[in-house]
Parts: C-alpha cells; sequence; structure tokens
C-alpha cells in the first residue's frame, strides 16, 4: 500500500453530524463545541444530541434519562447468549455478540433511533453481567437507581467486584460521563465508515452496529486506550518511561495513544481527558501513573512533535475509575453507538450505495492452461 493510502484526505461524503479539525471550528456535534458539550452536557444530552438531531430540554432529558433506565437489561436471549461465553471471551467480543443477538430479538419495524437507545442502554449491563459471570458464575442483579449511564456503569462495576464506593464517587461519575461525552462521535472515521457501508447497502440498524464494533476493536482504532494503559503501567517511574519510550522510538515502534489521521497540532479531546485523569489520581500509585504518562507525553512532544490523542489520558481516567483495561474498548463502544446511530439514519434518509473502485495491480489478463 503506498504510503497514500488509506483513503487519508479523501472526502468520500457529506454529514451534518459533526466536524474533525476544521480549521477555527475544532470538534462539534451538530455545531455544539466539545468542550462545551464535555463542559455543561451530559452523555444522555450528547447522546439525544446525536439520535435525536438536537439537545433535550430540561424536561425532555428527565424523560429521556428515565426510558434508558427502563431499557438497562439487555434481556434474556442476550444475557443466555453471555452466558454461554467462555470466560476467555474478550470482552469486545462480548459487546460484538449482544449487538447481534439484540438485533436477533429486534423488532425489524422498530425506529433506529429507539433502537439505538436500546442498545446504548442495554450494553453497559450486558458487558459487566458476563464478566461477572464468567468470573465467578454469578448472575448479577442489574438493577440500580442510578440516573445516568456513567454511573449505572460504575454501580455494576463496583458491585460485581463487591467494593465498596470510593470517597470520590461523585468526581468519578462525572469523569466517566465526561469521557463518554468524547467518545460518542468523530465523524468519518474507521468504524463509523464501516457502519455506514454497511447502512448503505440498506442494511438493518444492529447489522451496522455490530460491524461498526468490528472495526473499533483494533489498536489502530478504538484497541489504543487499552494499548496505551498497558503501555504507561509497565513503567514503574517517570524516568524508566523516558528510556523505555527511547528505545520504543529508536527501533521505530509505535507509541498508542498518540497521533491521529485528521488532527496534526493536537486533539480537542485530550486536555478534557487530562483534566479529569489528573483530578482522580488521589493517592500515590495514582499520582505516579500520571507522573509517568505525562513523561510519555513530554518525550513523545520533544521527540517527534506527535501529542497524544484522546485514548492517551482516557486510559488512566478509565483506571482510576476500577474498569478493568479489557473494557476500556467497550466503554468506547457504548458511548460511539450514539454516533454510529447518527451516521446510520443520515445515511438511509439520503442513500446511495457506497461503493469505491480500486486501482488493478494484479497480473496482464492470461489463459488458464
Ligand atoms: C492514529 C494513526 C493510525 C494515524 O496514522 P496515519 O495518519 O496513517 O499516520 P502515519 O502512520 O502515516 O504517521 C506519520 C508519521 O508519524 C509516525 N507516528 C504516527 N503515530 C505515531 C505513534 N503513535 N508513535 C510513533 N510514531 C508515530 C509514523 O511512524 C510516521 O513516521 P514516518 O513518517 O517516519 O514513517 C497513528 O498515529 C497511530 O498508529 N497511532 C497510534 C494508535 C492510536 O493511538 N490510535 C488511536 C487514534 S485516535
Amino acid at each position: 500500500m503506498s504510503k497514500e493510502g488509506g483513503l487519508a484526505g479523501v472526502v468520500v461524503g457529506e454529514t451534518a453530524v459533526s466536524t474533525v479539525g476544521k480549521s477555527g471550528v475544532g470538534l462539534t456535534y451538530r455545531g455544539y463545541a466539545i468542550e462545551d458539550l464535555a463542559a455543561h452536557a451530559g452523555f444522555e444530552c450528547c447522546a439525544h444530541l446525536l439520535i435525536h438531531g438536537e439537545l433535550p430540554s430540561e424536561d425532555a432529558l428527565a424523560a429521556y434519562r428515565g426510558r434508558l433506565q427502563g431499557w438497562g437489561h439487555p434481556g434474556g436471549a442476550v444475557l443466555a447468549a453471555l452466558e454461554a461465553l467462555p470466560a476467555t471471551a474478550h470482552p469486545m467480543d462480548v459487546m460484538r455478540t449482544a449487538a447481534s443477538v439484540a438485533g436477533a430479538t429486534a423488532d425489524p419495524d422498530e425506529d433506529p433511533a429507539t433502537a439505538a437507545d436500546r442498545l446504548t442502554a442495554a450494553m453497559p449491563a450486558a458487558l459487566i453481567y458476563h464478566h461477572a459471570f464468567a468470573n465467578g458464575g454469578v448472575r448479577l442483579d442489574l438493577t440500580t437507581g442510578a440516573d445516568t449511564l456513567a454511573e449505572r456503569f460504575l454501580a455494576l462495576q463496583f458491585r460485581a467486584t463487591g467494593e465498596a464506593k470510593p470517597e470520590n464517587w461523585a468526581d468519578m461519575v462525572r469523569a466517566l460521563d465526561a469521557a463518554l461525552v468524547l467518545y460518542a462521535e468523530h465523524e468519518f472515521n474507521a468504524s463509523t465508515f464501516t457502519a455506514r457501508v454497511v447502512a448503505s447497502t440498506l442494511s438493518d440498524f444492529h447489522s451496522a452496529m455490530t460491524a461498526g464494533i468490528c472495526a473499533l476493536r483494533g489498536p489502530l482504532h478504538g484497541g489504543a486506550n487499552e494499548a496505551a494503559m498497558e503501555l504507561i503501567a509497565s513503567y514503574a517511574t517517570p524516568d524508566q518511561a523516558e528510556e523505555g519510550i527511547l528505545e520504543r522510538l529508536a527501533t521505530k515502534s509505535l507509541i498508542m495513544g498518540f497521533g491521529h489521521r485528521v488532527y496534526k497540532t493536537s486533539d480537542p479531546r485530550s486536555p478534557v481527558a487530562q483534566h479529569w485523569a489528573t483530578q482522580l489520581a488521589v493517592d500515590a500509585r495514582q499520582k505516579n501513573l500520571l507522573a509517568v504518562a505525562e513523561r510519555v507525553d513530554a518525550v513523545m512532544a520533544r521527540e517527534k512533535g506527535l501529542f497524544p490523542n484522546l485514548d492517551f489520558y482516557s486510559a488512566l481516567l478509565f483506571h482510576f475509575c476500577g474498569i478493568p483495561t479489557p473494557m476500556f474498548t467497550p466503554l468506547f463502544v457504548i458511548s460511539r453507538i450514539s454516533g454510529w446511530a447518527a451516521h446510520f439514519i443520515e445515511q438511509h434518509n439520503n442513500n446511495r450505495l457506497i461503493r469505491p473502485t480500486a486501482d488493478y495491480t494484479g497480473p496482464e489478463p492470461r489463459p488458464i492452461t
């Protein structure tokens, strides 16, 4: 593949859902700056904006949160399928299976916006239910009184581990909520483009979501947050981190959580994730991990002129919320379903089959001998 490959810089369609890296505009969801959304709107506001087209009024938000809470149980068929998965299944296998089985049991006439709300609401419980069942044979009680998806996720996760809520619980909920806002949408990235290609064949909503999950899994896309956490945790001190990163760069290894296809100087989501990771670093171990991450950040800037993308500090944010590393990319899924859904709906509303062509590089025509 030539260096210019990967459709870099190629405009493949139009969207009214978001702008990424447009000069003077940055990242916006339907015209709202990501910085404003992260500071003033929670995840449910963003999901409503993306899936239903506008930010909800206060009353509509309360009703929307209530609906999502009501749909928080994935249903018997999904849970039965998850129980059949081996304990070794990666949580992304769990997400893909849950989305696929949810599709097999969904009402085919349901509008995609409602299907998106249902799937978003049910995925946290599906993920944590499988983890508790596979690791301890426990059929977790999935009812919580939590008002938001972020709090519901953390409440179920802490119930599954049996740990008491820490003192900074409120900060954890706010941090996770902000991370879900940051991950919700990002224009024509690989997984969204995948979902749009599936949508363009007039396939169904759950097929498009399942395909999006498959594309997101790779370490060059959603999987980067897990790889970034492993990298940060592999260094005991900032000095060791500096030495290790220099060694990796010398062998031309990729440092996960750095660089971006579209952003060239910074990722506007990273400072928000860094702010919350810093806020959550309360004990000495956490402060050391943060110091290691900051040194990696400084070395990458100095040596390569590269900046952290959303995945780098989000990895620490999730870790400080007590979330196991293999659940990081699934959290990305839970948030991004709203963005994929917005693109699915946009594609169906003005559809033309996405079917590009390729330059042929194979043998000249030849006879069968
Ligand atoms: C995101 C990413 C795939 C974008 O890739 P891209 O647009 O194809 O950019 P390129 O791979 O052409 O990178 C350009 C140069 O920067 C280097 N580079 C880019 N990201 C790098 C990273 N994370 N670590 C080390 N070097 C990196 C490349 O090696 C390349 O160097 P070269 O010109 O000497 O060959 C790439 O930056 C990457 O792999 N990052 C790590 C994975 C990651 O964090 N993904 C999440 C994205 S939100």
